[in-house]
């Protein structure tokens, strides 16, 4: 074989030209275009939502600068990147969105008086007279898509923007500065989203009900997850493709659990068969443009009915879940959701002759004996991250005291591992979770997911519909 003829040209591979473009291709690249600059882009609907929120940071760190970053991409492989998604912080006090965001971008909040100027430093689209824009296979506009403009970027956030460039020249002076690095701003920053605001709440109901239709394609692609090998994948799959089609992504790797993998709490190969006669769990979220993620559960039967065991174990989580919402309204604690669940969860399990203490005793913090087969807590917060306000302090999270506007997840479960001799057989290898997403409301609590079913009958119905038999 001819050597020369298998040696890659500088055109055959989908990488930058390596050598500098003459002077002639580089003039012959700046002109002949048309002007592209758009006057038509109108304000994001959560702009008044995003100036509010920064309102409440800014009386809360007067006199001191603030730097939210988005962040910048990060490598896959050699010079492939991952999908770029912001900083959560950085996406709820800015509003920028989906395939609009803008990486390595900073929001800057500088000190005026007692208030604050806000700044998006960004890097605007590579113009024209530029090489960036057909050069640079990162963030060049031939390459991955057109940036905004500076003042379409105005237009759109509604915040003053400038070059990133300029930010160095603004760091220069000595004004006192947080970053996210900083503890204190982190934690505000986190607390701050534990109530959400109204365009949150519509944002966490649409993730819901696109989470809804992405739960009504996994049950559609069951057949073919029997007849497949790695059957998790084919169900992993159809809910990508729903999350893709309606949102910005996943809000979080896809657990598909069928048979024992279900006893797996972070599942996320999913490259198991699925079996007649298993029940396999899918706990998946849709995340929107808007970068607000749901996080829903279901467990079914891969033949469209359950068991009498499956059933049995089934019914005793669902009851849990129901004494979970029970328990939600405000000025009850957080912790209460945990306790009726573990509760009703501790009862079954001693009712089922599993505990060797009573299901008081096993309740007692110190003994806790149940938790062999409940394995987590049944609640946390949820939106921009599918554990949402992370970074909030106990006092405002686990000890505290529920508030009108908290959207929270209800998730008891029961996992009985494949090889746990104190279950009898036909109990082994089932694991069973079921989470809602629920807001929190003046008298009590929506549940948003409402509409997705979860009593056995209604799944069993629901399956039913879909797939006809
Ligand atoms: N999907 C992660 C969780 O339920 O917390
Ligand atoms: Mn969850
Ligand atoms: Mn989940």
């Amino acid at each position: 074989m001819n050597n020369e003829s298998t040696e890659l040209s500088a055109d055959s591979v989908r990488r930058p030209h390596d050598q500098e473009p003459s002077e002639l291709y580089a003039s012959f690249m700046k002109s002949g275009w048309l002007p592209t600059e758009r006057e038509d882009l109108a304000p994001l609907e959560v702009v008044t939502y995003a100036y509010s929120r920064r309102q409440i940071l800014s009386s809360q760190f007067k006199g001191v600068r603030l730097l939210i970053h988005a962040g910048g991409l990060k490598v896959r492989a050699f010079d492939t990147d991952y999908n770029y998604r912001p900083d959560s912080a950085f996406a709820y006090y800015s509003g920028v969105q989906g395939a609009d965001s803008t990486a390595d971008a900073v929001l800057v909040l500088e000190p005026n008086g007692d208030s604050h100027l806000t700044y998006l430093y960004m890097n605007p689209r590579s113009t024209r007279d530029t090489e960036a824009f057909y050069r640079d296979s990162r963030y060049g506009e031939l390459w991955v898509g057109r940036r905004f403009t500076l003042k379409e970027a105005k237009d759109t956030y509604q915040i003053d923007t400038r070059h990133l460039n300029e930010l160095k020249t603004l760091l220069s002076d000595s004004t006192k500065t947080l970053t996210l690095e900083d503890e204190v701003l982190a934690v505000f920053a986190s607390e701050q989203r534990l109530c959400k605001d109204e365009y949150e709440i519509r944002e966490m109901q649409r993730a819901v009900d696109a989470t809804a239709l992405g739960f009504c394609d996994v049950i559609s692609a069951i057949p073919a997850a029997i007849e497949t090998p790695r059957g998790e994948r084919v169900l992993d799959a159809a809910f990508y493709g729903r999350a893709r089609i309606l949102g910005n992504d996943l809000g979080y790797n896809t657990i598909v659990g069928a048979g024992s993998h279900a006893c797996v709490l972070h599942w996320i190969r999913n490259d198991g068969d699925v079996r007649r006669g298993d029940l396999v769990l899918i706990d998946a979220g849709v995340e929107l443009e808007s970068f607000y993620t749901a996080d829903i559960t279901r467990t079914f039967p891969v033949d469209g009915k359950f068991s009498p065991s499956q059933r049995a174990l089934y019914m005793l989580v669902y009851e849990a879940q129901l004494a979970g919402f029970a328990a939600i309204k405000p000025g009850a604690l957080f912790s209460d959701i945990n306790k009726a669940s573990q509760e009703v969860l501790a009862k079954g399990l001693a009712d089922m002759g599993v505990l060797t203490v009573s299901a008081e005793e096993s309740l007692r913090p110190e003994v806790g004996l149940h938790r062999r087969w409940t394995l987590h807590g049944v609640s946390h917060h949820l939106g921009l991250d599918v554990h949402d306000c992370g970074k909030a302090r106990a006092e405002n999270y686990r000890d505290a005291v529920l508030r009108e506007g908290m959207v929270l997840t209800v998730e008891p479960g029961l996992y009985i591992q494949p090889d746990d001799e104190l279950f009898a057989p036909e109990y082994r290898g089932i694991g069973i979770r079921i989470e809602d997403d629920v807001l929190v409301t003046a008298d009590g609590y929506l549940n948003l997911s409402e509409n997705i079913p979860r009593h056995p009958d209604d799944i069993e119905k629901w399956m039913k519909r879909i797939l006809g038999n």
